[in-house]
């Protein structure tokens, strides 16, 4: 029994025209008969009709490929009886040669027995990997698990390549005495110094304000940047101001004033002639110590201008107040002299405390122009 599934594509072709010749031979011819053999010995059997399927010039190029591929039996052959059937050895569906990767010449020139059939190069490609493939698959004679290292070890050595157990592997390191046996520690190697000029300097930690500072930006960007938080703080910035003019409305305007009755000392505290000026920028007052109609007086003149109520100065060196707004000027005793005054200056009412100081009162003033300097109240005799 012939092996088919080992068989080439010249094996069955050439099986093929032998059991044509079988056929259309008497059984006793022989089998290796030659195909121009066969050709001469087919009419002359009695047994087979002259145009019977053994004659191979009268089959069809799809027969021939039909009959090499064994896939169905020729039309002709099909007439010729049973015989030829089970003389032809069945075919297996892949045989030593995938003749699925044969060209349609290659199997042409294998069925014309043109010798043997030149696979092209991508029949070549694909059938010459698969026995390979076939013989790499094979299971190796040792068993058991393969760790990498025996691998590696068996990769390594020319003696025996492959893997090898890790039975065998612990047993080869315990045999050589190595600390470790049974394992293999991969040590890296150290990292090589990093020369001077790649050295990276390592960074400097950022001060705490910085880092406060940064968070607080954080935080301000993250609550203002949003519009619902420019909403709120607007609608509470609002709120605010509304607070402030309630507050501001509960309490009444108040003008704040000096007092108008104050004490200016002592009346010997005042020298004839004196007129001092250190009330003026408090009170608007001077106090004058002078002569008026003949009698030595102490009394206080309203530092206020009769012209237009500019502030005036008193001159000590020329004994005068002089108004700088428009150069009216008035004698120690308050009479206008000089300029647009009108009329002399005012004078505040003042008299002798309980306690014997000069007590000023603005709420009451004396005009010279009406007569009001005889008054007792708008001098103090001294
Ligand atoms: Fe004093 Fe005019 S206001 S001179």
């Amino acid at each position: 029994m012939v092996d088919s599934s080992k068989m080439s594509v010249e094996e069955i072709v050439a099986h093929c025209r032998q059991a044509d010749g079988d056929t259309a031979a008497p059984p006793d011819a022989p089998s290796a008969a030659t195909t121009d053999d066969t050709k001469s010995s087919a009419p002359a059997s009695p047994s087979k009709p002259a145009s019977g399927p053994m004659d191979r010039s009268a089959m069809s190029v799809e027969d021939m490929l039909a009959a090499a591929r064994g896939e169905s039996k020729p039309a002709a052959a099909a007439a010729a009886g049973d015989s030829e059937s089970s003389a032809s050895p069945p075919e297996p569906a892949s045989g030593p040669l995938d003749r699925s990767a044969m060209s349609v010449e290659d199997m042409l020139a294998a069925a014309r027995g043109q010798g043997k059939p030149a696979a092209s190069p991508a029949a070549k490609a694909k059938s010459k990997p698969k026995p390979k493939a076939k013989a790499a698959v094979a299971k190796p004679a040792a068993t058991g698990p393969k760790d990498t290292a025996s691998i590696l070890a068996a990769a390594r050595t020319s003696a025996k390549p492959g893997p090898i157990p890790k039975a065998e592997a612990a047993a080869r390191a315990k045999a050589s005495g190595k600390p470790g046996a049974g394992k293999t520690k991969i040590v890296a190697p150290p990292m090589p110094e990093r020369p001077a000029y790649a050295q990276v300097a390592a960074p400097a930690a950022a001060p705490a304000a910085e880092d406060r500072r940064g968070f607080i930006a954080t935080v301000m960007a993250t609550f203002l940047g949003s519009a619902l938080a420019v909403g709120f703080s607007s609608l509470a910035l609002t709120n605010l101001l509304w607070l402030l003019g309630l507050a501001r409305f509960m309490f009444p305007n108040i003008l704040t004033e000096p007092p108008t009755q104050f004490k200016v000392g002592f009346p010997d505290d005042y020298a004839a002639g004196q007129v001092e000026s250190k009330f003026k920028a408090q009170f608007g007052v001077w106090v004058v110590r002078d002569q008026y109609q003949g009698e030595s007086q102490i009394f206080a003149l309203k530092a206020v201008c009769t012209h237009l109520g500019c502030t005036p100065n008193w001159l000590e060196g020329e004994q005068k107040f002089k108004c700088p707004c428009h150069g009216s000027g008035f004698y120690k005793d308050g009479i206008n002299f000089e300029g647009p005054a009108p009329r002399p200056l005012e004078r505040y009412a003042i008299r002798l405390s309980d306690d014997g100081q000069l007590e000023v009162d603005k709420s009451r003033k004396f005009n010279e122009e009406l007569g009001q300097w005889v008054d007792g109240a708008s001098f103090y005799s001294a």
